[in-house]
């Protein structure tokens, strides 16, 4: 096999009961047709059940076979007041003639087939209730873009990509194929609407992805995902009016430049018309962008914005653009501070049409970083949340490291946007929601974790946050376990034993991989470039602006008053809070102070024991499940059980490795000892 179902595997479910045997599709389209294929190969799989289709309620009274009852309806209410409200939203219930599932639009109708789906996978006692009419199901996506990033290159390599070659681009060729409709349906089944091909760092043949020469092979595409309500998007170079158009700029306010783009968005549109928009990497990492011509990022964003509006494009820009080539010795220049600083003089100067995607973090997709505190000032400025589930720091998915509960705090956090007394609902969650500020244009972003392996995401276990990144876009009150539970029912069938097993792994995998690489918020200690494995002072004298200022006395970074003044970029109370040794949280004590050694942290114990002892027991709890995986050995099928194995054993010596090394190197700084006596080399 080339590729598995991940989690539409559809293993049969024993007892459920299914009683219909007839779907009729009230109207037409590709997505519903989509919606159906799906039900009637569910139904087959899940239920043992071979589902009759009809095509419309017309043909139902014609035919005999299908009798009408017990009839599965898919459709669209033509009335307003009747149809969930929001594109994407859903209803299912029980009346008189049959089971309905019906969408504010198509979209929706494919996502409450994926939902009814779910149900029967999950054996979930809320069927029976639908049967009887006891429950009706209504949902409505939390986020209006739902959105996977790929950092794909067009020769089919993939950045940061932990799973194998590209299954988009090879040999600077588009990759148009039966796999690229199974990659729709899996993230569709999850409730992505948005999806970016190619990497933000746009260069060589990328360029020319919005040229002629690409535009059949990007059409066959846009409509592949466009079959399962999901809208193309392409990274852009914002040096193409150079590379392409032989302009002797890029400056954004130069009438040259502004007719390059809205010539070749014309182009493009003409030829791909159901193109969603672009991302944009600028004045980030070496990627050109407006700073070159003394112009902001709004002049930047808004010019595009203007190219692509008359086709309802979208431009999305990133925030990530701080200053990548610092002296170490400068301790004034504060990396955490650059979005920030770039970004919120801009607020309510970019057009409807931008999105400002920023990272979770002030930093890089760190095991544990504070909320970027771009989310608690932008007021008038639409935003999005980009996360990362390719796991670049986080063990490049040979470590298993389950996101969901880092991405739950981060939705969590409470911003305090709408005053510091609390009473305003302004969580990251509401504001990239478009709840707090009535936004249309908002939502949250992944890079993702796929390739071509087979199991798509190297790791299987990573499949759950490719899964689960989809499920908390689309439900963002849906609970780390919740998400963990289904996935693993999902993908192995629902068994009790595979779950006792597995759902501890999943979710308690994030602070285990924290608590032997880099706790209490100091991050990095990386190797450089590859990012993988420890190595203590990897950036600690580089240009990245990623130091930990380990010395004799103390470690962390002081973004206080005192230090950088990063602090003082957050609402109060928060700014407070951080400030303050005493209260600031303990996870993130590091990123925010310069500690000594011998300070006493909550528990009692110092800051150099509690090193010490996290790092010992984050390596033992790494082996431990090693050792409880193997008891799946029957359970699993034999190359499953052996891939996942073989990850989880790389994981627990190589958390060895982080334990001494790491270990070693604060025992020789600070000369304290280890209270309990342990090997420190
Ligand atoms: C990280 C990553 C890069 C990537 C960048 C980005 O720095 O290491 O490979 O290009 O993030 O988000 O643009």
């Amino acid at each position: 096999m080339e590729y598995t179902n991940a989690w539409l595997n559809y293993k049969t479910v024993d007892h459920i009961r299914f009683p219909f045997d007839t779907i009729c599709m009230e109207s037409g389209g590709t997505v519903m047709e989509r919606a159906a294929d799906e039900l009637v190969l569910a139904a087959e799989k899940l239920a043992k059940t071979a589902l009759c289709r009809i095509a419309d309620i017309a043909e139902m009274g014609r035919r005999s076979s299908c009798p009408g009852k017990n009839t599965i309806f898919l459709g669209i209410p033509k009335k307003r007041g009747e149809r969930p409200a929001d594109a994407g939203a859903f209803r299912i219930r029980m009346e008189e003639s049959g089971l309905h599932i019906q969408g504010g639009d198509e979209s929706g109708v494919l996502y409450g087939v994926f939902e009814l789906i779910r149900l029967m996978q999950t054996a979930s006692p809320n069927l029976a209730k639908l049967w009887s009419g006891k429950l009706a199901i209504e949902k409505s996506p939390s986020n209006p873009l739902r959105m996977l990033n790929h950092w794909d290159n067009l020769d089919g390599s993939i950045e940061r990509g932990y799973a194998g070659s590209s299954f988009f681009f090879a040999d600077d060729r588009i990759i148009v194929s039966e796999r690229t409709r199974a990659y729709a349906r899996l993230a569709a089944s999850v409730g992505i609407n948005a999806v970016v091909i190619n990497n933000v760092n746009v260069k060589n043949a990328a360029t020319r992805l919005i040229t002629e020469q690409y535009f059949p092979e990007l059409d066959a595409l846009a409509r592949i995902f466009g079959a399962y309500g999901i809208r193309l998007y392409l990274s852009l170079n914002f040096a193409a009016p150079m590379e392409l158009g032989g302009l002797d700029t890029c400056d954004p306010l130069d009438r040259k430049v502004q007719a390059f783009w809205k010539k070749k968005m014309h182009e493009v549109y003409a030829a791909v018309p159901e193109l969603g928009g672009f991302l944009v990497k600028a004045d980030s990492e070496g990627r050109p962008g407006p700073f070159t011509y003394g112009r902001n990022h709004a002049d930047g964003a808004n010019m595009l914005a203007e190219a692509v509006a008359p086709y309802g494009g979208r431009i999305i820009w990133r925030c990530f653009v701080y200053n990548c080539s610092q002296d170490w010795r400068d301790r004034k220049t504060d990396r955490a501070r650059a979005g920030y600083d770039n970004f919120m003089p801009l607020d309510g100067k970019f057009a409807d049409n931008v999105i400002l995607q920023i990272k979770n973090g002030p930093m890089d997709f760190q095991v544990r970083e504070q909320v970027a505190p771009l989310f608690s000032g932008l007021r008038a400025t639409n935003q999005m949340l980009e996360v990362q589930a390719a796991q670049e720091y986080t063990g490049q998915q040979r470590h298993l490291c389950y996101l969901i509960p880092m991405w739950k705090e981060v939705l969590g956090f409470k911003t305090y946007a709408g005053g510091a007394d609390g009473a305003t609902a302004d969580t990251v969650a509401d504001i990239v929601s478009g709840r707090l500020y009535g936004q249309k244009n908002c939502g949250m972003a992944a890079v993702a974790n796929t390739g071509a392996d087979e199991n798509w995401t190297g790791h299987d276990l990573a499949a759950a946050n490719f899964y689960g990144f989809g499920r908390l876009a689309f439900d963002t009150e849906l609970s780390a376990e919740e998400i963990a539970r289904e996935w693993i029912a999902c993908t192995y069938g629902n068994n009790a034993e595979i779950m006792r097993i597995l759902l501890p792994m999943l979710t308690e995998s994030w602070q285990i991989y924290e608590s032997y690489t880099s706790p209490l918020g100091i991050g990095w200690m990386v190797n450089p470039s590859h990012h993988y494995g420890p190595n203590v002072d990897g950036y600690e004298y580089d240009r990245w602006g990623t130091y930990h200022r380990s010395d004799c006395l103390g470690m962390g970074v002081d973004r206080t008053k005192k230090g950088t003044g990063y602090t003082a970029q957050y609402n109060e109370p928060n700014a407070s809070m951080y400030e303050n040794m005493e209260t600031c949280p303990e996870e993130l004590l590091l990123f925010f102070h310069h500690v000594p050694y011998r300070y006493r942290l909550k528990s009692g114990k110092t800051l150099i024991q509690h090193i010490y002892d996290s790092h010992f027991e984050g390596a033992m709890k790494a082996q431990a499940m090693l050792e409880r995986f193997e008891e799946l050995k029957e359970l699993l099928e034999p190359e499953v059980f052996e891939r996942i194995r073989a990850r989880l054993k790389h994981q627990s010596d190589h958390s060895k490795e982080w334990r001494d090394r790491v270990n070693t190197y604060y025992y020789r700084i600070s000369g304290i000892p280890d209270e309990k006596g342990r090997t420190i080399y």
